[in-house]
């Protein structure tokens, strides 16, 4: 969860170049394995689920029936935790949550923002959520990629170093997930939901979903009807270009900008070259253009409020908060969340392998294996395109205090977007949307019938003031109330 600027990663790991190679041993056959039932693809022998049901909400006090499980794709092995929606499990529509990183697990969106329990202060038990999103949602957590979290990945086998890679593995999982473990989850909508670099995983996950099931008309369809992402890292150069409207106007919803007018000035001055040089990277992302532009940006922009981030310093998460602790997070659920999930008790309950040797809320090794390729540097918005022009619904939606991932820098990219719907979006003002009679932020959404569809696609952005980088964190009524009206009318009017 550094939620590495993708510049700055590459400007700092650049010359860290050895092969990142597991060190975990392979997965046996345990009496541990015994406590699973197992699902075999039909369609691949590589392919499997080990499931069982938690029989009782020791662990999470979910209202819902609750599974937990690994898939193994051949040397791979990903973690999920599957929560029943609290209302009609049967009707309502199921959703997949990543978190972002690259390298975080998916346990901390689980219990720090939007699970039907979170963690409490003591980090030795959780407490019930009454704004989990699995209110009236079948909800799917995932330690993705294999590395992350109490996903795992045999000795020799090489880590996973893209959102690609990544999506490849996700999308077997999907398939398998709802035609042979829960088949009657085929018939509801699939959306993919997810946060920060999440931003990089949703579009391009759900790009192979788009594709693999035109491709394979006759294998298992995943239906994919949307996607949404929280304060989502899309394009990296719009999210610097954001930094002066975030530090410099009180635009994000403060009463002054934070930084002053001669630091705002310095930065204004400098953003030009880091443009240019950025834009030299998304026509060419080759790593020495693209480390260059990481530099220019990080010293002339980025490092005038990043600079001074860490304990008791400045939080890039939330502009008006400062920052707890020592860890990138700066937020004190993060250490107990760690500390929960290696309590001895939770990983009885879990049938964890002892191929994990560890449960942590971030992977260096992953994080460091996705700074060494171009995954950080491009751009998502193609991917984003291609969805639209898919037919597929988006919605990003923003906490308007969040620094890292930015309203500014994600609202420009989204109207940037070369496409059918762009200029009625450019030409839409900002309307607030209201819940129980008060402001929660400002929204814009088009419907535009795109190529042989009959049916409008939607693509909307919506924001929650007071809200940082994690908007169902700070924000949890509100939050959900934003998922609901997407998931039932994907519209904020
Ligand atoms: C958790 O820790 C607190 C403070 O040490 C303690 O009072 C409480 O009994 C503990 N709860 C459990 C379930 O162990
Ligand atoms: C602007 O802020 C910086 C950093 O806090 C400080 O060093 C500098 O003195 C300030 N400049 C003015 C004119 O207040
Ligand atoms: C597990 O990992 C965490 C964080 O990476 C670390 O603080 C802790 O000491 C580790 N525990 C063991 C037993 O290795």
């Amino acid at each position: 969860m550094k939620f590495l600027q993708a510049l700055q990663a590459l400007h700092v790991l650049f010359f860290l170049a050895p092969p990142v190679i597991s060190s975990q041993i392979p997965f046996q056959e345990t009496p541990e394995a015994e406590a699973f039932q197992v699902y075999q693809s039909q369609y691949s022998e590589h392919h499997s689920i080990r499931i069982k049901q938690q029989q009782n909400d020791k662990l999470c006090d979910a209202h819902s029936k609750q599974y937990t499980g690994w898939l193994d794709v051949g040397n791979k092995h990903l973690f999920f935790w599957y929560f029943e929606s609290q209302d009609k499990p049967s009707e309502d529509p199921l959703l997949l949550w990543l978190t972002g990183g690259p390298g975080g697990s998916s346990m901390v969106g689980m219990l720090m923002e939007l699970g039907p329990c979170l963690i409490n202060e003591h980090g030795n038990g959780t407490y019930y959520n009454e704004f989990g999103w699995s209110k009236n949602a079948n909800i799917l957590f995932l330690d993705q990629p294999a590395g992350v979290g109490f996903s795992y990945i045999d000795e020799g086998t090489p880590m996973p170093a893209t959102s690609f890679t990544a999506a490849e593995d996700m999308h077997h999982f999907m398939q398998l997930f709802v035609t042979e473990v829960f088949p009657d989850l085929k018939k509801w909508e699939f959306h993919i939901t997810g946060e920060s670099y999440g931003g990089h995983y949703v579009p391009i996950l759900a790009s192979q979903i788009v594709t693999q099931n035109s491709l394979y008309p006759k294998r298992p369809q995943v239906n994919l009807a949307s996607i949404f992402v929280g304060n989502a890292y899309v394009s990296p150069l719009h999210t610097a270009f954001g930094y002066w409207e975030t530090l410099c106007s009180t635009n994000p919803g403060v009463d002054s900008p934070v930084l002053n007018t001669t630091r705002c000035d310095i930065m204004a001055a400098n953003l030009p070259r880091c443009m240019d040089l950025a834009n030299i990277c998304y026509a060419h992302p080759d790593t020495a253009i693209c480390t260059a532009a990481g530099e220019v940006c990080w010293d002339g922009v980025i490092v005038y409020y990043d600079g001074e981030s860490g304990e008791g310093g400045r939080n890039r998460f939330n502009i008006k908060d400062p920052c707890y602790t020592r860890d990138d997070l700066c937020y004190y659920e993060a250490p107990a969340i760690q500390k929960y999930l290696n309590l001895p008790s939770v990983w009885k309950a879990l049938h964890v392998p002892k191929a994990v040797a560890n449960y942590s809320i971030i992977s260096e090794e992953i994080a460091i294996a996705f700074s060494l390729t171009k995954d950080e540097g491009i751009s998502t918005q193609p991917h984003v395109l291609y969805l639209l022009e898919n037919g597929i619904d988006v919605l990003f939606y923003q906490g308007n205090l969040d620094l890292a991932c930015n309203t500014a820098g994600n609202h420009q990219w989204a109207s940037s977007m070369p496409w059918k719907g762009q200029p009625a979006f450019v030409a839409q003002p900002k309307r607030s949307w209201e819940h129980e009679g008060k402001e929660v932020g400002w929204f814009k959404e088009v419907k535009v019938k795109m190529g042989v569809h009959e049916r409008e696609t939607t693509f909307a952005m919506s924001t929650v003031n007071g809200a940082g980088h994690m908007v169902p964190y700070d924000k949890p009524k509100e939050a959900l109330e934003l998922v609901q009206r997407w998931l039932t009318k994907r519209s904020y009017v």
